[in-house]
Formats: C-alpha cells, structure tokens, sequence
C-alpha cells in the first residue's frame, strides 16, 4: 500500500507568490505522489494487489491565499481518478482523502503566520464546521486504514471529504 501524505504549505495571495514557492508546493504534492506512485505501481501490478491512498484537501474546491495549495490538491484528485482507471485491472484501487481543518503542526504553523494562538484558530475554524469542532489526525487515520483494507476493494476513483460536514 501506499499512502502519499508527505505536504508542505507555502500561502501567499496570487500578485505576490513567488515561483519558487509555487514549483515547492506543487513539487512535493504532485511530483512527489507521481513519483513514489509509479515506483510502487510496479510491485502491486505484480503482486495484483495495491492500494494508494493520495492526500487531497477541501483547499481543492477553492481558498483564499492558497493558489499553489489549491491548484495541488485539485491535482492529487485527477490523479488519483486516472490511477484508478489505469490500474484497477491489477486489483490496485486509488482513492483520495480531502481533509477539512486539521488539528496538526501544519495548522499551528498557519496560526503561528497569522500571529494568532492556536487554540484561537482552532476554536474559530471549529465555529465554521457543522459538528462544531476542528479534525485529528486519527479522523483521517480512520478513514485511510478502511480504504487501505480488503474491504474497501470495490471503492476506487474516489474523493472522500473528511471535513465535519458536507463540502462540494
Ligand atoms: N492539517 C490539515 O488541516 C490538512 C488539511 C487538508 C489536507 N492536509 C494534507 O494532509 C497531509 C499531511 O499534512 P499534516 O497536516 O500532517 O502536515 P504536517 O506539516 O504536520 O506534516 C507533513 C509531513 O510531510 C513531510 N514532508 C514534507 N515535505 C516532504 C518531502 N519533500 N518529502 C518527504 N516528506 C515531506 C513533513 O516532514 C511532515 O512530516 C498533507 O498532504 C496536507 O497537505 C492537511
């Protein structure tokens, strides 16, 4: 199995984002899950057993001063459908989790940027989300293990929002 979390944030609004800052982002996301996943597509084609699990995010739909983030993420979501069409005949499934906020050295550094606490932004991204509370690790953690399970055998292509509500 395979899951391609490795991620990096470089926020800026669109007039001053530099290009290194866009090439990083879409660096590690992108190129990164491109290149681990076709290194690792070799062994499950093989084996005719496979499971990848790509980290898309809701910054996908769309946010403010994330324009590399978001165009990334939106990425890992086509990517992950044509995986999925490519390499379902080898019983590989490739599925993608969209996180809302959460609760991670990621976020606490986004706090850090704005120069609030993060309990504050945590409690103010909670206040936004239908089951009033902001996500843990473990809430993607969860989700990943079935989709990495025989179970899941029979779900593939798709984008799973884990985000405390619904998101389009
Ligand atoms: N925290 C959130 O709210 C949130 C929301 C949506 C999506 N995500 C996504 O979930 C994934 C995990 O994020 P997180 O919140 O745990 O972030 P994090 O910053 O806490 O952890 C990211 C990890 O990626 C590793 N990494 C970064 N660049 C790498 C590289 N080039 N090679 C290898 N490893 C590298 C870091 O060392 C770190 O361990 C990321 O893809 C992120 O974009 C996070």
């Amino acid at each position: 199995m395979l899951i391609n979390n490795a991620g990096i944030t470089r926020d800026n609004l669109l007039f001053k984002m530099t290009e290194q800052d866009w090439d990083s982002v879409l660096g590690v996301h992108l190129k990164g899950s491109f290149l681990m996943t076709r290194e690792v597509q070799k062994y499950q084609t093989q084996e005719k057993w496979g499971r990848i699990v790509n980290l898309s995010s809701t910054s996908a739909l769309g946010n403010r001063g994330q324009v590399n983030y978001s165009a990334a993420k939106a990425g890992m979501q086509g990517f992950t459908k044509t995986l999925a069409i490519e390499l379902g005949k080898f019983n590989v499934t490739a599925n993608a989790i969209a996180p809302g906020f959460i609760a991670t050295d990621m976020t606490a550094a986004t706090a850090e940027r704005l120069g609030m606490s993060f309990e504050d932004f945590k409690a103010a991204a909670a206040s936004q989300i239908p089951v009033q509370r902001v996500g843990t690790p473990d809430d993607i953690a969860n989700l990943a293990s079935f989709l990495v399970s025989d179970g899941a055998g029979f779900i593939s292509g798709q984008v799973i929002y884990v985000a405390g509500g619904p998101k389009d």
